[in-house]
């Protein structure tokens, strides 16, 4: 079956609910968002924008994009389509949101592998990002991904209309996640372990941290609690200059670095990396 349209959204300006109106999305209220080409909708109302371009710029997503597509962190996308299948098994329909997709790569796999193990199921895959670069290349990646963008701050979508939230390397805002996913639904963490990329880590920084995955204790309350944590590591195969290229430009590592540490990072290739990662599940408590 393909993926679903998205039925009900928000106006970012008032949260009355939007109604699909030929190649415009209205509220009651008469605020009109169009459509773009690629079949994204923009609910980032203006003055919500920090600056006239948010989150990730072309450039990083189309290196993000080459990066993810060699496979150097397929295993991370496999763990993550077996992380949801497990918490989904035997439901016949499926919401997923990714609160800062990205180019779509990790929902893209989560998708063809729910997919792949049963083809009746209705899936509405959302793919969320604060970048139009970002939900522009998702929608390339997959036309049957819903693309919004809109800011993890305020999330256009209706209370209660999500199963699963996925957050990878993100921006976790825990109201807004709390908020849309429904009862007994799940929301999904990938945050970067201790030795996370630290050979690359080594060699452009003088000194380096060693920090455990970020804290959820912002997450967790009465009725949202920790149900599984999974430590993750690999190595990627052997990059070569270009890889590390793109992976430089897809992080903040190389703008974080000294001029020292740019200039080695420029003459790296041939290298493989650890990639550390801590996959946590916050659960709804029914
Ligand atoms: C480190 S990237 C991770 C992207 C993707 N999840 C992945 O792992 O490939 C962080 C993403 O969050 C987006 N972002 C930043 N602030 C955001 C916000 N407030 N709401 C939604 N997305 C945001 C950026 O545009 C970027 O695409």
């Amino acid at each position: 079956m393909p993926l679903l349209a998205l039925e009900h959204m928000l106006c970012p300006l008032e949260q009355y609910p939007l109604h699909r109106d030929g190649k415009t999305w209205r509220c009651s209220n008469n605020h009109c968002f169009d459509i773009a080409k690629q079949g994204y909708v923009n609910l980032l109302p203006v003055q919500n924008k920090k600056s006239l371009d948010p989150g990730d710029s072309q450039i990083m997503i189309q290196a993000r994009r080459q990066f993810l597509d060699s496979g150097a962190y397929a295993p991370l996308a496999q763990a993550l389509a077996t992380t949801v299948a497990g918490l989904c098994k035997d439901r016949n329909d499926l919401a997923i949101l990714d609160a800062g997709c990205g180019e779509g790569y990790y929902l893209n796999t989560v998708c063809n592998s729910l997919l792949a193990a049963q083809a009746e199921l209705a899936l509405t895959a959302t793919g969320l990002d604060i970048s139009k670069w970002a939900v522009r290349a998702t929608r390339i990646r997959n036309a049957g991904i819903n693309g919004l963008v809109a800011s993890n701050r305020q999330i256009p979508l209706p209370d209660n209309s999500q199963d699963i939230l996925l957050c990878t390397f993100g921006f976790p805002v825990f109201s807004e996640f709390q908020r849309v996913v429904k009862p007994g639904g799940h929301i999904i963490m990938v945050d970067p372990g201790p030795e996370h990329l630290i050979e690359l880590r080594q060699q452009i920084y003088d000194e380096i941290r060693r920090s455990p995955p970020a804290s959820l204790a912002a997450g967790i309350n009465s009725e949202w609690q920790q149900s599984s944590e999974t430590a993750l590591s690999f190595s990627t195969p052997i990059l070569s200059a270009a890889l590390f290229e793109q992976l430089l430009i897809m992080t903040p590592h190389l703008y974080r670095a000294s001029k020292a540490g740019r200039e080695r990072a420029a003459k790296l290739e041939q290298l493989a990396l650890t990639v550390d990662v801590c996959i946590r599940v916050l659960s709804h408590q029914t």
